[in-house]
């Protein structure tokens, strides 16, 4: 058989890339898309680090069967993440399409959440091939019913919550804790729910710092001289007069959050006179090991994302509805977040006091 470089059959290289804030079930992923794009459909898998920055810089990895055992439980992602927006970078497009050339890449799956999957959007439509997988533990992205990630970030909150609970009722105090959650509430609802939170605080619904006082106070003297109550970081109160927040912009104009729930204890302490504490759980919630859950998830949205690429069904994303792994268009899914179901809201408001 003659076997020069030139006549061996051209094989299809497929580009995979992780872009923003990492989360549990990205190595999960990974693993996925690349066992089946190389075992089923006989593609030549690239691993492109730091998200959409190493596209521009070239910066690539191989991957094989080998490079993705034994990541499954892995947190973080082995080809790291950055929040590049190449369409904010000068010449960004011209150099993304010269690696594509240099490298022979056909097709990109893209691991990300609203940003990411919005610059394979923007891509699509310039002609590059991508299918994006639905990342986030913010839980906001639109056309799917869950982003992996969300699942752990949930559990990790719901343990926590276990945790102060223990502790401010020996010390009689107030907790506030605050979880991530710029644009929407969905680990604060769920964590909260599942750690039985006594006020839940999220973006979607500015809240009453009168009422939430009063309600403490109402727990106190019926006997519970404890209180924990939940804030998502882009919770705002209803007359704005008490909030600080950094004016930092990313890449994608987001506000750099954190620091309400230190505000927010600290009026809390005022109004009230009760002892009051702050936790902020920050990046533990992305760290770690994923949950059944959410290993699963990954799996499966790797597997069918390839899948995709397999049949040339481009500028889609997976999605799960229902239990069904499904195909939704990018355009859709990245056209406007997703928030918190005012009926999930509404239930958790039984057990607010
Ligand atoms: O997008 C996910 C997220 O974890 C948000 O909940 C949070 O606001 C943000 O990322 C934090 O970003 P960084 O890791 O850049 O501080």
């Amino acid at each position: 058989m003659d076997d020069k470089p030139e006549s061996r059959p051209r094989v299809m290289r497929v580009g995979v890339l992780t872009g923003g804030g990492d989360c549990p079930g990205l190595n999960a992923v990974i693993r996925a898309v690349v066992r089946k794009g190389i075992l089923n459909h006989k593609f030549d898998m690239l691993g492109i680090r730091n998200g959409w920055l190493g596209l521009m810089e070239g910066n690539m990895v191989p991957l094989d069967l080998n490079s993705i055992s034994g990541i499954l439980p892995r947190g973080g992602t082995i080809l790291g993440t950055s929040r590049t927006n190449p369409f904010k970078v000068e010449g960004g497009l011209g150099k993304i399409f010269s690696q594509l050339k240099k490298f022979e890449i056909s097709a990109i799956v893209a691991i990300g959440g609203e940003d990411t999957l919005g610059v394979a959007n923007k891509l699509q439509a310039e002609g590059l091939d991508c299918v994006g997988v639905p990342k986030t533990i913010d839980n906001d992205l639109s056309c799917t019913d869950y982003t992996f990630g969300f699942d752990t970030a949930v559990s990790i909150v719901t343990e926590a919550l276990d945790r102060l609970h223990t502790t401010a009722e020996a010390h009689h105090r107030v907790m506030v804790v605050e979880v991530m959650g710029r644009h929407a509430g969905w680990i604060a609802v769920e964590g909260g729910l599942a750690g039985g939170a006594d006020y839940i605080l999220i973006p979607e619904v500015p809240f009453d710092i009168n009422e939430i006082c009063g309600g403490i106070t109402k727990r106190h003297y019926r006997g519970k001289e404890f209180s924990i109550v939940v804030v998502a970081e882009g919770a705002s109160p209803k007359d704005d007069t008490f909030i600080t927040q950094s004016q930092e912009l990313d890449a994608f104009g987001h506000v750099r959050l954190g620091g309400i729930g230190y505000v927010l204890s600290k009026e809390i302490e005022k109004r009230t006179g009760f002892e009051t504490r702050a936790t902020v759980l920050g990046h533990v919630q992305r760290g770690g090991s994923p949950t059944a859950f959410d290993r699963i998830l990954a799996t499966r949205y790797g597997v069918a994302a390839i899948d995709l690429v397999q049949e040339g069904k481009f500028g889609q994303m997976v999605s799960l509805q229902g239990n069904k792994i499904v195909a939704v268009p990018l355009a859709e899914a990245v056209a406007k977040i997703k928030t918190v179901d005012m009926d999930l809201y509404e239930l958790a408001k039984v057990f607010f006091g």
